[in-house]
């Protein structure tokens, strides 16, 4: 059982300057998957299957000609019953074979068959009941990113849902309309339970968002964006802190796929699903992109850019308008960012204007009116570290110095009150990013300064490049309990990199 570290460079251009980013770590041992029910306080944050034989380099860039697949839409769930006021969902994870890799059939784990997950649609005030049944052999858990629930339908790490056990969780859906997404959380194993499936989409809608002109119906896409590792027999391959094996780019899982757009405006719902992989979009001809929401839902107006940036599990709503392309015409989604080979991992999909067609959409300068930020009962600092392991010890996951452990308290927070919390990455050459569960925040700064248009919505997932810090604006008047607060680089938060707030 020895741990091997692996410290792999890497540096990029970004609008903001140099990013560096080299791998974190890599856990040491194998250890059993965490049976349910049982309270899983391992000290050491290992993690199974870390220590497997390597299967050599990605083949997804190898295997797949970009831009022949097709960008599959999502499916849409529907409701075993929409008695008493709420839609009741029936979901069953379980393995399954997806096309992703043409000529491959590739296991997955899916909630119901589907890779990625179907999309759920709900509405501000009514709720929403999901009756999960897990038939996979791991314990896991079922959390609702972005949303504000009771924490018995949280799905935080610990509260596990055995394999072969069904449970409910209720969403009030008590919110503004939001782009929410449900990924499992079930401690040591969300990285890997994410990488091979277990996420979806969760589009929650509300009357201020439906009274705007946007583009609506096939012309709002959700998009998921994400990496994979392929073996040669179109096998995924997880391996723990992996992000420069991951050089497949997957939307709606399938890899560097286009789609069949008419020439007139498109809301686009991007997510970045990655487990590690931050993304810096832009069109391949810089032609501006509208970004009109964020993590929260919809900016107070929108902004106009070239690049959207995004850390694991944030989210953009932009809207391009395709008209300005002549039919007959493609354009391709780039990212700007490592790690992996430019020619792979600096393509995404390409949209393809293959009609005219009618616009009557538009985006209006104002979308919605969000409160100040009011003042703060208090101020906290919460810093951000991975650390090598030493003397052959697993590396470590660390919010203020300590890994996450179920059974301790690390922020006491007064239940009504608003909170300030400064968030600090103290790595200088490993980025990460910082998520709360329960609460929608405002970014105050970042660096010191007002942070940008993209960042002036409700939040819920922030990116922290190395060095950087954020003053973030929560206000916790919803629920009660414990409630965790993590990297949402799921490695990361694997190896320990998570801690709970109790609002009490
Ligand atoms: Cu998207 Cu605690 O997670
Ligand atoms: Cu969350
Ligand atoms: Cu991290």
């Amino acid at each position: 059982m020895v741990s091997r570290r692996r410290m792999i460079g890497a540096a990029a251009a970004t609008a903001g300057g140099v990013l560096l980013m080299r791998t974190t770590l890599r856990p040491a041992a194998p250890a059993a998957a965490p049976a349910a029910a049982v309270q899983d306080t391992a000290p050491d944050h290992t993690h199974p299957g870390a220590d497997a034989p390597d299967p050599g380099p990605d083949t997804g860039p190898a295997l797949v000609e970009k831009f022949t697949t097709t960008l599959p839409v999502p499916p849409v769930l529907s409701p075993v019953s929409t008695d008493g006021g709420a839609d009741t969902y029936a979901v069953t994870m379980l393995r399954s074979f997806a096309r992703i890799v043409p000529g491959h059939r590739t296991e997955v784990l899916t909630y119901n068959g589907a890779f990625p997950g179907p999309v759920i649609r709900a509405r501000s005030g009514r709720p929403v009941i999901v009756r999960q049944t897990n038939l996979l052999d791991d314990a896991v858990s079922v959390h609702l990113h972005g949303s504000k629930v009771p924490v018995a339908s949280d799905g935080g790490p610990m509260n596990l849902l055995g394999a072969g056990a069904t449970r409910t969780y209720t969403y009030p859906n008590d919110q503004p309309h939001a782009s929410l997404w449900f990924h499992d959380h079930a401690h040591h194993m969300e990285s890997e339970h994410v990488y091979r499936g277990l996420a979806g989409t969760y589009l929650l809608t509300d009357e201020t968002e439906r009274a705007l002109p946007l583009p609506s119906g096939r012309y709002d896409l959700p998009i998921a964006l994400r990496d994979a590792r392929f073996d040669a027999s179109g096998t995924l391959v997880y391996r723990m802190d992996d992000p420069f094996n991951r050089t497949t780019i997957l939307a709606n899982g399938r890899p560097w796929p286009k789609v069949e757009v008419a020439a007139r405006r498109y809301r686009l719902r991007l997510l970045n699903s990655s487990n590690l992989r931050f993304f810096s979009l832009r069109l391949a001809d810089g032609g501006p992109i509208t970004q009109i929401g964020s993590d929260g839902g919809l900016l107070e107006r929108p902004h106009t850019t070239d690049t959207v940036d995004l850390s694991p599990g944030e989210r953009a709503d932009v809207v391009i308008d395709f008209s300005r392309y002549p039919v007959g015409s493609t354009v391709v989604l780039t990212n700007s960012l490592p790690p992996g080979p430019p020619e792979h991992v600096g393509q995404v999909m390409r949209f393809d204007i293959t009609r005219a067609a009618a616009d009557p959409s538009s985006v209006p300068d104002r979308l919605r009116t969000l409160p100040a930020p009011g003042p703060a009962a208090r101020e906290r600092t919460v810093v951000l570290k991975v650390e090598e392991g030493t003397g052959g010890a697993a590396p470590r996951g660390l919010i203020d110095g300590r890994t996450y452990d179920p059974a301790r308290v690390d922020a006491a927070v007064a239940f009504g009150t608003s909170e300030i919390w400064t968030v600090v990455n103290a790595n200088t050459d490993v980025p990460h990013n910082f998520h709360l569960h329960l609460v929608q925040f405002r970014v105050l700064e970042r660096n010191g300064k007002a942070p940008g248009p993209e960042e002036s919505g409700l939040k819920d997932t922030v990116r922290l490049l190395p060095g950087e810090s954020v003053r973030l604006h929560a206000t916790f008047d919803s629920y009660r309990g414990r409630y965790p607060y993590h990297c949402h680089l799921l490695d990361h938060s694997a190896m320990g990199m998570m801690a709970q707030m109790e609002i009490a």
